[in-house]
């Protein structure tokens, strides 16, 4: 072997040399090999020069068991609840996690985290997301990124961009204005380019105003590539090229991978042979072909796939500690909504008997065998992961009261009620490929919510559900209610940590659940122009009024607001105070607040720092979140906790002049508990 033939695989050169290095001995069919997905989870192998398949499997709630030959593994929470701890650093831990078990199912990418905006209560795969809120959103993707690439497994920053309904989803086209693209859709994905690095990118089945996610120029190129400084690669969402105009659109617009499910292979756009046909009558240049290749090759690198594995950070699998961690991660994000006389934390001396009821109480969520892979949407869809355990609620209640609680059916003899109601992953409930119709519980619960509370006063509701659901009827005839999202495998467990009150909840909500459908943006108008479309358009009207934004513009009660979660101990609040009282731009300043325990239990607060332009030349929200911290504090302890705000924080996309712009004046910055509790303020001028 001559020294040229081996510099691509020299693990002492720069990554960017092994690359140049590699895309030279290509040729141009084994380049357009490449860009074609080999099944559902591989890449073509070149074998004439070593080139292995490049693995993926899917996420983002765990490594799934299609594409990865069954294999079983720690199923964690939902991207909801994890959107729901405000607290980047355990989502770090979580993606280190996953990357580890990537790695022993000898994977070398991992399809998420999903950052699409909760445009509405009823999208189908809220449960995959992250927030409604840019901000958030912005914060925790790219946590999750540095975790699972800290293991050199690559993360999949989708679906780019506006997949925010699965109505039409391969049809469909998002008609949305650049301020709201700027403000609301893109902070995450841009975020995970810039402050994750991500490695990959996965379109969007949609179109995003008129043009396909997979075709998308203005989104892959233009924005992504150009203006984020991407330097990954951009794969298709499954099957997502088959709509699209052309191979070469696709190309063009700087689409490294065609990725797809074996029915859909004759139809994609980027198979070997249509690339072939497309590039042989010119359609687009080996240039343009270069880079799309060279992209993909550099996340084989960073991936370790031409490195000595003994090199690479070790895999392992359903280890105690990933288990151990799926558990703290779930108690971590279930949100407390309601707690009237605090009837939770149960008091273990005391209660002699429970009820456990409803149907999500023995409801398993996860796959069991493979077989259930067939019916992949009735268990939510392409985030399934199959695990070698899952605890019901039933089962975690059970465990936690064994020979000191007796567990009884009726309401009537019990002590205490509990009631695990919500949704579940069937088509038209919180599922991948279907928007839920409406907003209340489905079948008999509210009946079933208001029997249990006619006949016992302690009756606590648990939600299993992974979206808004509305508490019309019922939410007043309880005194708690715990949103306890699908917690994962170790659910069951975490849920009772919380009621017996061995964890204080800390989860806050990262997404307003309002009183009635028509309360939210997307449904205010009630007509279909705005959900789920008509004539092959979805219109985004209400602009950058998405989420709280709106409810604080129309000054609509929420059912329960943005930010919102109580704890078993309470927080006092100082006084909210601003390093400086004036910034010129491109300054920063710090605002602080003393947060202390004034209760008897230790436990987190989510401090939040909203931002309120008081005039501008623009309409602007009431208030947008601009900072957080989540802070643990002991009984009777003190903290300052403080947060940054920047120009940038204080700006808006100004359509106008095509640019951001932070306009002088004066600000208001609010600190507070959640959106609508507003503990303190502090004003500041824009000079
Ligand atoms: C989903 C993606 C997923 C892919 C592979 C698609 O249907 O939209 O989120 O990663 O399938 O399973």
């Amino acid at each position: 072997m001559t020294e040229r033939q081996d510099s691509f695989r020299n693990q002492g050169l720069q990554v960017g040399a092994r690359v140049e290095d590699l895309l030279s001995r290509l040729t141009t069919d084994e380049k357009l090999k490449l860009c074609e997905g080999k099944n559902f989870a591989l890449t073509r192998p070149i074998e004439r020069l070593g080139i292995p398949s490049l693995g993926l499997t899917d996420g983002p709630h765990g490594v799934g068991p299609h594409g990865t030959s069954w294999k079983r593994n720690t199923f964690f929470s939902c991207g909801i609840l994890m959107g729901a701890t405000w607290n980047p650093a355990i989502l770090e831990e979580f993606g280190a996690a996953v990357a580890r078990e990537c790695r022993a199912c000898g994977r070398h990418v991992q399809l998420g985290p999903g950052m699409n905006i909760m445009r509405s209560p009823l999208c189908g795969r809220n449960f995959e997301y992250l927030s409604e809120d840019p901000y958030l959103a912005k914060k925790l993707a790219p946590a999750t990124i540095r975790g699972l690439q800290s293991q050199r497994i690559a993360a999949c920053a989708k679906h780019y961009a506006c997949n925010n309904q699965e109505t039409w989803r391969m049809s469909v086209s998002a008609e949305v204005g650049e301020r709201a693209l700027r403000e609301i859709y893109l902070p995450a994905f841009e975020a995970s380019v810039r402050d994750g690095d991500v490695w990959t990118f996965m379109c969007c089945y949609n179109k995003v105003n008129g043009v396909y996610g997979a075709e998308n120029r203005d989104l892959i190129t233009k924005r992504l590539r150009d203006e984020w400084g991407f330097k990954g690669f951009e794969m298709s969402d499954w099957g997502a090229t088959v709509p699209a105009s052309s191979t070469e659109a696709c190309v063009n617009a700087g689409l490294s991978l065609d990725m797809h499910v074996t029915v859909q292979k004759p139809f994609i756009k980027m198979s070997f042979r249509k690339l072939r046909k497309a590039f042989a009558a010119g359609k687009f240049t080996e240039e343009v072909l270069n880079e799309n290749v060279r992209r993909l090759l550099r996340v084989m690198f960073l991936v370790g796939l031409f490195d000595d594995p003994a090199t690479l950070p070790k895999g392992e699998r359903n280890t105690p500690e990933h288990q151990a961690l799926a558990r703290k991660l779930a108690s971590d994000g279930m949100v407390l909504l309601k707690n009237d006389k605090s009837i939770l934390p149960l008091d273990a001396g005391k209660v002699k008997r429970i009820a456990v009821l409803g149907p999500n109480a023995r409801k398993r969520t996860a796959l069991r065998h493979a077989l259930d892979v067939l019916n992949l949407m009735g268990f939510g869809g392409s985030s399934q992961v199959m695990p070698p355990h899952e605890v019901t609620p039933a089962e975690g209640i059970g465990e936690r009261c064994a020979g000191r609680i007796e567990i009884v059916e009726s309401a009537d003899v019990a002590d205490v009620a509990i009631v695990f109601a919500g949704l579940n992953h069937a088509p038209g409930g919180d599922s991948e490929g279907f928007d839920r119709k409406r907003l209340e519980l489905p079948g008999k619960q509210v009946d079933l919510i208001n029997d249990t509370a006619a006949k016992n006063p302690n009756t606590v509701v648990v939600l299993v559900s992974g979206s808004p659901v509305s508490m019309e009827g019922w939410v007043d005839k309880v005194p708690a209610v715990l949103e306890a999202w699908y917690g994962g495998m170790e659910a069951g467990r975490a849920i009772a940590d919380i009621l017996f009150g061995d964890v204080n909840p800390s989860g806050k909500l990262p997404v307003t659940f309002p009183k009635q459908l028509s309360d939210s943006p997307a449904h205010a108008s009630g007509s279909k122009r705005m959900w789920p479309g008509e004539n092959g358009k979805v219109h985004y009207d209400e602009g950058i009024f998405v989420g709280y934004r709106h409810f604080d513009k129309h000054g609509i009660e929420p059912l329960f607001p943005f930010g919102h979660g109580l704890s078993y101990t309470t927080f006092e609040y100082g006084d909210v105070k601003a390093s400086k009282p004036r910034i010129a731009a491109g300054e920063s300043l710090t605002v602080s607040v003393d947060v202390k325990n004034v209760g008897t239990r230790a436990g987190a607060e989510v401090v939040q720092l909203y931002v309120q332009d008081v005039e501008a030349s623009v309409e602007r929200p009431p208030k947008e979140l601009k900072g957080f911290c989540k802070v643990f504090l002991e009984p009777g302890e003190q903290r300052t906790v403080t947060m940054d705000v920047g120009t940038e924080d204080l700006s808006f996309y100004d359509e106008r002049e095509g640019r951001w712009v932070a306009e002088p004046g004066k600000f208001v910055l609010h600190v507070g508990s959640s959106s609508r509790d507003i503990r303190g303020s502090a004003e500041i001028q824009l000079a």
